[in-house]
């Protein structure tokens, strides 16, 4: 045993003395090293990122790297350079941006590649990133726009060197399927990391010590979260893609008439003279005398908002001017800029600004920016990879930088402006937690919806859960719900002639159709948005530690709860904030099962009281939203405005969840500048004493946007007998289920087990 474990470190330090050679390590910021091999790549990720915060070196910093960074082989392969990292047994692995089919990745192949759909379950996507975060406390990146495959621990190499890791023969040759197939999956120790043409990698290397730390680092390292204008966390209804302005503003009149909370609208293509490419001029039989409609729509207090992408139509303003500064590609016809070019972006820039920004449009949605579409090799939309722009980067690169550089762009335009936006954005990349841009998609499968919500939040992006037409009533509501849960509420009635709720069922409600109950509805939904403007000031703090301390607004249980094991799987709830624990319920159905970690928690509709560190089936109505409140909270609740004015002032309640041991603290700014960044805010400590509520106002913000208005002590519900002999009985059935489902799957281990039966899988 001694022997071979001598034999092992000499083969490691021969082999790191021959990859260390070229291999450079530095510390870059507290607790962030780089580790750098061979010849340095152009265009990096790193290159387009603001300074970090200074907020960086409030974390702790403990000098020596989370793990021995020369023990990293890099090699060169024909298709790149390859880096070899080991993982422990049991470590987990989270991350790799917006993924969409899985949340732990330990065992996984991920292909870094924007791409508008997913391709099987091999890690393409919106935002996939190369960056991954490990249960042992520390996380991984690779600072490059080029593909990049990870093998997260799903290669076995094999063993060369006869005796070292010879594995011996079975004791008991196979007989199960199982055996004979091999399929025991044992995971591998090794990681991989594959970055094509190139002669180098940088990797960067953050660390903890908790994953929580590991994703505040890297968002502080990113320039700290965005905050969102206030406007921007209330409902956005988008209207159907031909509506003309009289229908725009009919159905903006709508939600006016029935008082149902709406602060954006967003147009879609046919807002523009040609959308696919892009004019970025108005369509002139659909909206005539555009000015008018932005002033009714400002008169409404609405945002508005104008659907767009970058590929420049040849009819464009500005599509003679860009034509130098892009690609040699066409998309749809349309010149691709080149955003590195100072020029593509100035002129893209300044048109906006001069023909929208200054005119009152607050936003944009900006489309088709994943640039390429792997699964239909007939009519590939995109540039080709063998694309090239007059910066010097190549097609590759630029399909994966595009959206990261436009929203960048964009909401640069309106920080000039010094006013914030808030934009919708269809690809991202690395670095991206500062800008004020949401992710959304084409694809539309609920529980994955709610599953890129959590994997969102190790990457430093935000996503829409966006609501279009579903398969039933309740489907639509406890879509509206995930939606009101996450960082964007979001109506996307880009196909639609009318808001879901007048008919769920795509052609029924384009046939002008409504349900017999479509009025009843309405009132359920009304309520629904009525509870997001409730839990604006809640929100709006989340939202301003993402930015001064890089924690995520929206996260899996993982990053509060590292040590519980039953939550490292867990895909179907997540923290929204510090305090709200939400387990949306998908596809329609009415109860399901809740897993409470560590604690007390009380369901925010009834109050009813939970004692963590266990499952329970949960049932609720529709008109019950599935969140749950951690012991001690002071949840501050507003009075539900219909929309926010530069004057809104909101009147907050606060609710008081048990005893809460600490004050709580609310985020104020004048909720729509850029003042923030020079210290013009506030903290508001919250704290209760004695059944008596204590608000004190620090800051140097003149303008208060709250006034705490009362205070509520929300005691938990007295319990009949009935319903605890109920849910108990409920509780040892489940119990029974869980432990004859695990059975099944192991028959060996039930009692008396002779081998002679049990589940066969073929
Ligand atoms: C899609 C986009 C949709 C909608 C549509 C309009 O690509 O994802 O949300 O905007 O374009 O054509």
């Amino acid at each position: 045993m001694k022997i071979k474990n001598i034999i092992l470190s000499i083969i490691s330090i021969f082999s790191f003395c021959l990859s260390s050679q070229a291999q450079k390590i530095e510390k870059v910021h507290p607790g962030i090293w780089k580790v750098t091999y061979g010849q340095p790549e152009k265009h990096l990720p790193t290159d387009f990122k603001e300074p970090a915060s200074e907020s960086l070196s409030g974390l702790p910093d403990r000098e020596t790297a989370p793990f021995d960074l020369r023990s990293i082989q890099f090699k060169e392969v024909p298709k790149g350079i390859v880096a070899e990292l080991k993982i422990g047994k049991s470590e987990k692995i989270y991350g790799f941006g917006l993924q969409v089919n899985s949340l732990e990745q330990r065992g996984m192949r991920r292909e870094i590649r924007s791409n508008s759909w997913t391709v099987g379950n091999v890690g393409f996507g919106h935002a996939p990133m190369p960056f991954y975060i490990s249960s042992e406390g520390y996380g991984v990146l690779v600072n490059t726009a080029r593909y990049v495959t990870f093998y997260m621990g799903s290669q076995n190499k094999l063993a060369k060197s006869a005796g070292l890791k010879k594995e011996l023969p079975p004791e008991q040759p196979g007989t199960t399927l199982a055996e004979l197939y091999n399929s025991s999956y044992t995971p591998s120790e090794e990681v991989e990391i594959v970055v094509e043409g190139t002669k180098g990698m940088e990797i960067y290397v953050f660390d903890g010590p908790s994953m929580m730390e590991v994703i505040q680092r890297y968002n502080l390292f990113s320039g700290g979260g965005y905050i969102p204008p206030l406007w921007g966390l209330g409902l956005k209804y988008r209207a159907k893609s031909t509506f003309n302005d009289k229908e725009v503003l009919k159905f903006a009149q709508y939600f006016r008439e029935k008082h149902i909370p709406c602060d954006m609208f967003g147009l879609e293509p046919g807002w523009h003279s040609a959308a696919y490419s892009c004019s970025y001029a108005w369509n002139p039989k659909n909206f005539p005398e555009p000015d008018r409609v932005i002033d009714s729509m400002h008169g409404m207090n609405y945002k508005l908002n104008l659907w767009e992408h970058a590929y420049v139509h040849p009819t464009s303003p500005i599509f003679e001017q860009i034509l130098p500064y892009s690609g040699d590609y066409a998309v749809w016809k349309g010149a691709v800029p080149d955003f590195i070019t100072p020029q593509a972006k100035e002129i893209f820039g300044s048109y906006h600004k001069t023909n929208f920004l200054e005119k009152g449009i607050s936003s944009f949605k900006l489309d088709e920016c994943d640039a390429a579409d792997y699964k239909q090799a007939e009519a590939e939309w995109s540039f080709p990879d063998i694309a090239s722009f007059p910066s010097g980067i190549d097609g590759v690169q630029y399909r994966q930088l595009l959206g990261l550089l436009y929203q960048k762009m964009m909401v640069n335009l309106y920080h000039d402006a010094n006013l914030r936006t808030l934009l919708e954005v269809r690809a991202s990349h690395l670095f991206a937690a500062p800008y004020s841009a949401i992710l959304y998609s084409d694809m539309y499968e609920h529980v994955d919806y709610i599953r890129m919500i959590l994997n969102a939040g190790f990457s430093g992006i935000s996503w829409s859960p966006e609501v279009r037409q579903t398969g039933s009533e309740d489907d639509l509501i406890r879509r509206l719900q995930s939606s009101l849960m996450s960082s964007h509420m979001v109506v996307d009635c880009w196909f639609l002639n009318n808001p879901p709720w007048f008919h769920y069922d795509r052609n029924k409600n384009n046939k002008n159709e409504v349900l017999p109950n479509y009025l009843e509805l309405e009132q359920t939904v009304k309520k629904l948005i009525e509870l997001r403007m409730k839990l604006i000031p809640y929100l709006y703090t989340a939202f301003a530690r993402y930015h001064f301390e890089g924690v995520p607004p929206f996260r899996s249980l993982v990053l509060d709860y590292p040590e519980d094991r039953e939550v490292w799987k867990l895909a179907t709830q997540y923290m929204m904030g510090d305090q709200l624990m939400c387990a949306p319920f998908i596809d329609g159905v009415s109860e399901r099962e809740v897993y409470f970690p560590k604690g007390v928690w009380y369901d925010f509709n009834t109050k009813k009281k939970y004692e963590g560190g266990q499952k329970y089936t949960i049932r609720m109505t529709l008109d019950e939203i599935p969140v749950f409140v951690k012991d001690g909270t002071i949840l501050p609740l507003a009075e539900p405005v219909e929309y926010i004015t530069p004057e809104t002032v909101l009147n907050v309640t606060c609710q008081v969840y048990g005893t809460p041991e600490k004050p709580a603290r609310l985020y104020e700014d004048d909720g729509k500048t850029f003042d923030f960044e020079k210290g013009d805010y506030n903290w508001i400590e919250l704290s209760w004493n004695k059944n008596k509520g204590k608000v004190v106002r620090n800051g140097k913000n003149k303008k208060q946007l709250y006034k705490i208005v009362g205070w509520t002590s929300c005691t938990p519900r007295q319990e009949s007998i009935e319903s605890l002999i109920k849910d108990r009985l409920d509780r040892s059935l489940q119990q029974y289920e869980l432990m004859a489902a695990s059975l099944m799957d192991q028959p060996d281990r039930l009692p008396g087990f002779d081998g002679g039966f049990g589940p066969v899988n073929d």
